[in-house]
């Protein structure tokens, strides 16, 4: 295992007891930490308990000119591999949004060039409360990773979400981010195209045809691949998801200019193909409000034309398609079957098929079988970006395996 730090900043809530056992997990997963322990923190934990369990001094004063003699607070902020504020409470995030640097812990964020994971916990009304809303967007926009927190029983008697996701879940989270940081990187030099979330067909400017696609697992499967070091373009759907670090985003709503957006990223040395493209949109487009509903007149009738299979159509290319192309087949029955003939009748060479008969859209676990030419290998239940990491991790592996030089790299 390979030595890895972070600045653990522990915030004053109730959760900040979970912070302890935080430090304890991630340093099984050989993963240490050093602590500031912020003054509202400090009435929730002792800096004693925080020190012990990290093996380090723990820094609680930005004046203190001991702590300064030992590590002044700028060398502090970048000592380390990522920062991790746990539990960031409303207090913290406010500050961090609005770059207040008054006391050692908003100093800290306001000078680290470390990238900075935040795991909220606070009240469900002060978790929903439009500041907080506001602070949160702030803070993703600025490239600050910032947990959603769990939903249930909270400490204070109300219900809701707000609560400190579970301490394992935090400890993946900082591993992944510590990977993406300084794991290797084998897919470096390669362009994926990727498409995700759903595509939004319109009748009139009001309405529209679509599904009930998250771009969840999409979204997992851009992250997963930048983190190996791919340039990614994703080519994504109406979804409300904020795009993966070092993701290249090009929105799209339509099916036709979700293929004219792909057809601009070529070309690619691999193509995945997630987005839940609308095999039909409405024939015609009214430029105002229809009518639906006249005095005398039956239901209205919708005439469909058919939308381009953006999967078959890169698959098909005769050149520069891409060296590696993979599908998603969701299904509801019969899955693998289905899956095997869908990936021949495509022409890509993998398809992921995807039992959608439970609720995997919107969901965030996924049963998938990854269907080759040589066979199919089914996996265990598990979260989408745990599938996210095996595919990106399958698809490194079919680089190094086919030994072919990097064709698309900027
Ligand atoms: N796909 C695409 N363009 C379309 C339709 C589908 O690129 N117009 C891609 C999807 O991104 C996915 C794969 O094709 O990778 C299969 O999508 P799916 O909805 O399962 O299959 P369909 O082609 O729609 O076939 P069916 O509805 O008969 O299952």
């Amino acid at each position: 295992m390979s030595s890895k730090r972070i600045l653990l900043i522990i915030g004053g809530g109730i959760a900040a007891y979970k912070s302890l056992e935080l430090i304890r997990t991630l340093a099984k997963r050989g993963i240490s930490s050093r602590c500031i322990l912020t003054k509202g923190g400090a009435e929730f934990v002792t800096p004693l308990s925080v020190s012990a369990l990290s093996g380090d001094k723990c820094y609680s004063d930005l004046f203190s000119l001991d702590d300064e003699a030992e590590m002044g607070h700028i060398e502090l902020s970048r000592s380390a591999d990522l920062v991790v504020v746990c539990p960031a409470t409303a207090d913290l995030l406010a500050k961090a949004s609005g770059g207040h640097a008054n006391d050692l812990a908003s100093t800290t964020l306001m000078a680290t060039d470390k990238p900075v994971l935040m795991v909220p916990a606070m009240n469900v009304r002060m978790w929903e409360h439009a500041a907080t809303a506001r602070n949160v967007a702030t803070l993703r926009a600025d490239g600050v990773d910032v947990m959603e927190p769990d939903t249930g029983a909270m400490a204070c008697g109300e219900f809701g979400p707000g609560r400190l996701p579970e301490v394992e879940v935090i400890a993946d989270r900082v591993e992944a981010s510590l990977a993406r940081l300084t794991g290797p990187k084998p897919l470096e030099g390669r362009h994926v195209l990727l498409t995700a979330g759903p595509t939004r067909e319109p009748m009139d400017p009001v309405r529209y045809l679509s599904n009930h696609s998250s771009g969840k697992q999409g979204y997992a499967i851009a992250g997963a691949l930048a983190d190996l070091g791919a340039r990614v373009t994703l080519v994504s759907g109406p979804v409300s998801l904020a795009p993966p670090r070092g993701v290249d985003l090009v929105q799209v709503e339509t099916a036709r200019q979700m293929m004219a957006a792909c057809e601009a990223a070529l070309p690619a040395d691999v193509f995945v193909s997630v987005a839940a493209v609308a095999d039909w949109r409405p024939a015609t487009r009214a430029d105002r409000k229809l009518k639906l509903k006249e005095e005398g007149k039956g239901p209205p009738t919708l005439s469909l034309s058919e939308n381009p299979d953006i999967l078959a159509t890169i698959s098909r290319m005769t050149e520069g398609r891409p060296e590696l192309v993979i599908g998603f087949a969701a299904e509801t029955d019969s899955v693998e079957e289905n899956a095997a003939l869908k990936r021949e009748r495509k022409g890509c060479d993998w398809i992921v098929a995807n039992d959608v008969s439970g609720d995997v859209m919107g969901g965030s676990d996924n049963e998938i079988a990854l269907v080759t030419a040589t066979g199919v290998e089914r996996w265990p239940r598990m979260g989408k970006l745990l599938v996210a990491r095996q595919l990106a991790e399958r698809v490194a592996d079919y680089f190094v395996d086919s030994g072919k030089p990097r064709v698309a790299a900027e």
